[in-house]
């Protein structure tokens, strides 16, 4: 099926490793025009160049930091002005340290927020004063099953992908009228294949940062399709979401890429 987004304009939001890097080659195999949006711009070229190499029309990086609302109109300024206009904006961005509740302090809550949710907020509301002019857009966020089930060691982060859902509904319904489409994407545990796949403050730099060998093999049984989430699994649900082609009737909806883990009506 011809996805129809050849030339169309996207920024995704991390897109220098693991998720968000899958996410840019599916747009580059569609033949998109790329913009990541990274505060690791040196990971970003890379991406950059693995993407042109892959069929993308355009690929460039804009240092930014979601958190920074004059960082985030910066890149769409930059975005907007190369690649003539913004048609799909991908909140990747995201960021966890598995501890139990007990053990988190007011610091970290306040860092998960802000890259978690209010990043999310910025990105948003910026697409929308390009998107509505304009005539329409896709705005996808990366959620996560943590949203929809709650995680043990995952309290705050979980809470925060929930809000991210519950916002992105409410946006769904308040701009269909000026065409433009809200979906979120719920990974599961997805691991890069190595890791020349992530940047400098990925969560997965170090091997066994989140979970142990034996706790990748513990989650992979658990999951209806026996095996843990690669990058490209997300990739190819967010592309599909994004394209106005393929989902132009689809708003205000939560799709689980996560292998079954969850599964909600
Ligand atoms: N990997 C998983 O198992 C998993 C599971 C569920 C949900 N998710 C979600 O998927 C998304 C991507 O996860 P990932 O594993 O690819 O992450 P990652 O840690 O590998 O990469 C995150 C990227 O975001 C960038 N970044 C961090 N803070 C930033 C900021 N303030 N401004 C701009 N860029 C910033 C980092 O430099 C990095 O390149 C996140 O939203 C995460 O919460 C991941």
């Amino acid at each position: 099926m011809d996805l129809d987004l050849q030339d169309k304009s996207v920024i995704v939001t991390g897109g220098a490793s693991n998720i968000g890097r899958a996410i840019v080659l599916g747009f580059a195999a569609e033949g998109a025009k790329i913009t990541i949006a990274d505060l690791d711009t040196a990971a970003g070229e890379k991406v950059a160049a693995l993407a042109l190499k892959q069929g993308a029309s355009a690929a460039r990086v804009v240092k930014t930091d979601v958190t920074d609302l004059a960082s985030v109109q910066n890149l769409f300024r930059e975005a907007n002005d190369q690649h003539g206009g913004i048609h799909c904006l991908v909140n990747n961005v995201g960021w966890d340290k598995l501890m139990f509740f007990t053990q988190t302090t007011p610091d970290l809550w306040q860092k998960l927020i802000a890259i978690n949710y209010v990043g999310v907020l910025n990105c948003t509301k910026t697409a929308l004063e390009y998107m509505t002019p304009a005539g329409g857009g896709s705005i996808l966020s990366i959620s996560s099953d943590a949203s929809r089930q709650g995680e043990a060691r995952e309290a705050v982060y979980g809470g925060l992908k929930a809000a991210v859902n519950s916002f992105m509904k409410t946006i769904a319904k308040e701009n269909g009228r000026y065409n433009i489409r809200c979906n979120c994407v719920c990974p599961g545990v997805t691991v890069p294949d190595s890791v020349d796949e992530t940047s400098e403050n990925s969560m997965w730099k170090e091997k066994n940062s989140m979970f142990t060998d034996e706790q990748f093999a513990a989650i992979a049984k658990t999951l209806p399709l026996k095996r843990i989430g690669k990058p490209s699994d997300v990739a190819n649900a967010v592309v599909f979401l994004s394209s106005q082609q393929a989902a132009g009737f689809i708003t205000g909806q939560v799709l689980s890429a996560s292998g079954g883990y969850s599964m909600i009506g």
